[in-house]
């Protein structure tokens, strides 16, 4: 079955949006299969992030990934890699449809990181490296 990393960011779980998140996930029909509360060393924020390193945005992402505790989890259902990205919406929580869990949730905080509350694996291959970190065991 198709598996994908799901992270609720330290704005979705210092906002108290953690329920309604996984709620929205497995209202789709997806499976959750682990999940894990706490705080994302820099270890694993390099890794998960190696692809970023160097855009203008990728220190304050890194930072505010670093700001408190995050939700990772493992989720699987027939899709569910394109699903749960649609589920989320566009990076950008104000161009985000409403419907989605950035166009509902999320706004434009006005900072230099897209505070968009959610990250989904974007194929196959990113989601095995990505549960990989996360998950080691
Ligand atoms: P995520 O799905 O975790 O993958 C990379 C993250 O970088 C993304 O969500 C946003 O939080 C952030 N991001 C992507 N593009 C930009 C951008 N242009 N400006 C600021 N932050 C961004």
């Amino acid at each position: 079955m198709e598996r994908t990393l799901i992270l609720i960011k330290p704005d979705g779980v210092a906002r108290g949006l953690v329920g309604q998140i996984l709620a929205r996930i497995e209202a789709k029909g997806y499976r959750i299969d682990a999940l894990s509360l706490r705080t994302a060393t820099a270890d694993e924020l390099s890794a998960h992030y190696a692809e970023h390193e160097g855009k203008p945005f990728y220190q304050p992402l890194v930072d505010f990934m670093s700001e408190g505790p995050i939700v990772s989890i493992i989720a699987s259902g027939q899709g569910v890699i394109p699903g749960f990205r649609s589920l989320a919406g566009a990076t950008d929580p104000t161009a985000a449809a409403p419907g989605t869990i950035r166009g509902d949730l999320g706004r434009d905080w006005g900072e230099k990181v897209q505070k968009n509350l959610v990250h989904g694996s974007d194929s196959v291959e990113s989601a095995e490296r990505e549960i990989g970190i996360w998950f080691p065991a």
